[in-house]
């Protein structure tokens, strides 16, 4: 196998990044191809933890291509950041590549997310406020700046002035708040522009290169399938496509290439914003996974929601992303419980539904359906192979691919690289 790709099935946050940089022991190139810096992909190895927002959490290797594909809104001052953060703490970057089509974002897209926050007051999303969303909206309505924009002075020149112009009117008249100077800001893009400009390639053709000479290639998705702009639990979404379509549309590459497609599972589900989330446990078991799980938000701190699992969820996921297999993470958060629930499916007045419903009214009033299973109440986080797994663990386990109709791939039973057992080899 030569390529893979690595999907959110849930709300995000499933540990796509520790599930990344496992399979990127093998990989030889590392592709984010949608979202930016709203992601919070933690890697944690010798048990040193990176938080990553924008780079590929291949980056700690020093002999991997990592790529920010087409798809991805790349805000540079926070990139750079994350450049200089990492070198300092002793990681080489040896190969880093920027799509030429990414698209910018500039501080007036973070005003925008924020004040927009703002007015929508109660019915708000709950968004990181990077910017995300009005960089794609700005995408779509075709006057955004994409990365090779910003390296040719007199394009840039004009888009900026028009864009900052144009969002000035706007902040002035609609969120009756002041606006940005054009110059300031056109001097510092240039400079970022400048350190940006040694890694900016045309990423289409470099991707489908790679595979062409039979590299391994790994897609490293950001988000998830329910924060999926078509297929989430919209309006409460981000501003991207997260499933595996997207992430082909992102880095530039056909279909037929994605040979192994895992879906990664937390073993139970959390939620950070607002929007649709029925099997959530604003209780005490609910506390248990905040408190036992450290469910506080990567890139906002805010505390997630928590709750069971939901295989609906994930079933759902299933069929969107074409899953080849499934990574369960975390499963040691849930070692301390004498009982676990997974929630099967919901019933919506009196009648047992399996889909997941479309309708944001509808998804308010299902009841979930649970099913309980005996906790195996003991730490399994040393544990490297399956069969050493608690029979009860591995019982869990197996209910899910059951239930999802999806076999397992990976178990993770810690956040560490090593904390990690194979069922199915990958590349
Ligand atoms: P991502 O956004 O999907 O990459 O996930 P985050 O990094 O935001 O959140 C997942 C958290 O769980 C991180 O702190 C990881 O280090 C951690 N993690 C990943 N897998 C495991 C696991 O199997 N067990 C434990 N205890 N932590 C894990
Ligand atoms: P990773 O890659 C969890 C959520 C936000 C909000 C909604 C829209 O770490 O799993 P946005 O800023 O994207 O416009 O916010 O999406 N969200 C995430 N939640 N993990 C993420 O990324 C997220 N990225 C966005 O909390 O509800
Ligand atoms: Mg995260």
């Amino acid at each position: 196998m030569a390529t893979a790709m690595v999907i959110g099935t849930q709300w995000g946050d499933e540990g796509k990044g520790k599930i990344v940089d496992y399979l990127a022991q093998k990989a030889d190139v590392v592709i984010r191809s949608q979202g930016g810096n709203n992601a919070g992909h933690t890697v944690v190895v010798n048990d040193q933890s990176f938080a990553l927002r924008l780079l590929p959490s291949g980056i700690l290797f020093s002999d991997k291509t990592c790529i920010i594909g087409s798809g991805v809104v790349v805000n540079p001052s926070v990139l750079l950041a994350e450049i200089d953060s990492i070198k300092a703490r002793g990681v080489h970057i040896s190969s880093l590549e920027i799509s030429t089509r990414a698209h910018v974002i500039f501080p007036y897209h973070i005003r925008i997310d924020e004040e927009d926050e703002k007015l929508k007051g109660e019915a708000k999303i709950g968004t990181t406020k990077n910017g995300i969303g009005p960089c794609y909206a700005d995408k779509v309505n075709r006057i955004g700046i994409r990365v090779g924009d910003m390296l040719d002075e007199a394009v840039f020149r004009e888009k900026l002035k028009y864009n900052v112009t144009l969002k000035n009117r706007l902040f002035k008249m609609y969120y009756e708040c002041d606006g940005f100077s054009y110059e300031e800001m056109l001097q510092e893009y240039l400079e970022y522009a400048e350190k940006i400009r040694p890694y900016v390639r045309d990423t289409d053709y470099s991707v489908n290169y790679y595979i062409s000479q039979g590299k391994k290639a790994l897609f490293e998705g950001a988000q998830a399938t329910m924060l999926d702009l078509d297929h989430g639990t919209y309006p409460f979404v981000t501003s991207s496509n997260p499933t595996s379509g997207g992430a082909c549309v992102g880095a530039g590459v056909g279909p037929r290439k994605m040979e192994n497609i895992v879906g990664v599972v937390k073993a139970y589900t959390t939620r950070v914003g607002a929007g649709p989330f029925p099997a959530e446990q604003i209780n005490e078991a609910g506390e248990y996974l905040r408190n036992t799980g450290h469910e506080f938000g990567t890139v906002t701190g805010r505390p997630r929601r928590c709750g069971w699992l939901d295989t609906a969820v994930v079933k759902y996921a299933a069929m969107l992303n074409s899953l080849d297999y499934l990574a369960i993470t975390r499963l040691d958060i849930l070692d301390g419980l004498d009982t676990i629930k997974i929630c099967t499916g919901y019933t919506y007045e009196g009648e047992k539904i399996e889909e997941y419903p479309a309708s944001l009214a509808v998804m308010e009033k299902v009841q979930p359906i649970y099913e309980t299973l005996p906790g195996w109440k003991t730490p399994i986080s040393h544990c490297r192979n399956y069969e050493e797994l608690p029979k009860e663990a591995r019982a869990y386990v197996e209910r899910i691919s059951e239930l999802v109709g999806v076999p397992l791939g990976i178990v993770s039973v810690g956040p560490n690289r090593d904390q990690t057992i194979i069922l199915q080899s990958i590349f």
